[in-house]
């Protein structure tokens, strides 16, 4: 009688633990499909926004990875990498922008706002990702206190922020805006060092500097503005390195092909 009722509970705890795998799994492609459709909204608005947070995220791996963070870090930080400017696409700042002209002090005033707005449209995500408002609010943050919005200083600045600051000063640099032609990578290199300790975690900026860091961030570069090669080589470094956490997809499509489960 014992024997069949140790049966029974044991059937019912393996059908417990498949029903809330599937929900887990649910919920987790749930949540990359909410973050990829916000990223092709960004697309959508401002190609040239979707195309540089890429490029930011992709340096923030890689100097993520070199710092040794763990799994849940690099998501947070690849999370905030991509939805940093997030912010630049609200009704008030979008002409802003994309105006030929000089900004007036108002308009770069009214820019400064746009990591605040960011958090304010990633807000309903708060409850899944924690770390991500506050790491977008944060992007524009300085190690001696001088960013804004809030003069954080020093670690107060989030983790993720502080990679990110990095990343997003290295492509401001290396990609030509509309003020500005694309520098090179050694200029960019002099940018960061003279923000060590003032704009950038001394630590984080010693380890883009070192030569192992700079010569991955230099090939993901020539990947970048290369879309040929970027395709190939992504694909295979995402199969290597298959995410233990939520995955969603990022990178760019060169085909459209049929949904895939993931
Ligand atoms: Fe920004």
């Amino acid at each position: 009688m014992s024997g069949k009722i140790e049966a029974g509970l044991s059937a019912i705890a393996g059908a417990t633990f498949l029903r809330q795998r599937r929900l887990r799994t649910r919920a987790e492609r749930l949540s990359a499909a909410t973050l990829e459709t916000l990223l092709n909204a960004i697309d959508a608005n401002d190609a040239e926004t979707g195309a540089h947070v890429r490029r930011v995220a992709t340096y923030a791996q890689i100097l993520g990875e070199a710092a040794g963070f763990d799994q849940h870090t690099l998501r947070s930080i690849q999370r905030v990498a991509l939805f940093h400017d997030i912010g630049k696409l609200h009704e008030a700042l979008f002409d802003i922008f994309h105006e030929e002209t000089k900004l007036t002090p108002e308009e770069r005033r009214a820019v400064r706002t746009h990591p605040e707005r960011g958090e304010a449209v990633l807000e309903p995500l708060t409850a899944f990702y924690p770390d991500l408002g506050i790491g977008v609010r944060s992007h524009h943050e300085k190690w001696d206190g001088t960013g804004y919005p809030r003069k954080l200083k020093g670690k107060r600045i989030p983790i993720t922020a502080r990679v990110v600051a990095i990343a997003d000063s290295f492509d401001a640099i290396t990609h030509r805006r509309r003020y500005s032609s694309a520098r090179s990578l050694s200029e960019a290199a002099k940018a960061i060092a003279e923000g060590h300790g003032t704009q950038f975690d001394p630590e984080l900026a010693d380890l883009f500097l070192s030569p192992l860091v700079c010569t991955d961030i230099e090939r993901a570069m020539r990947e970048a503005h290369s879309p040929k090669r970027k395709t190939k080589v992504n694909r295979r470094k995402r199969d290597k390195h298959p995410a233990p956490d939520i995955e969603f997809r990022w990178r760019r499509r060169t085909k459209t092909k049929p949904a895939r489960n993931r």
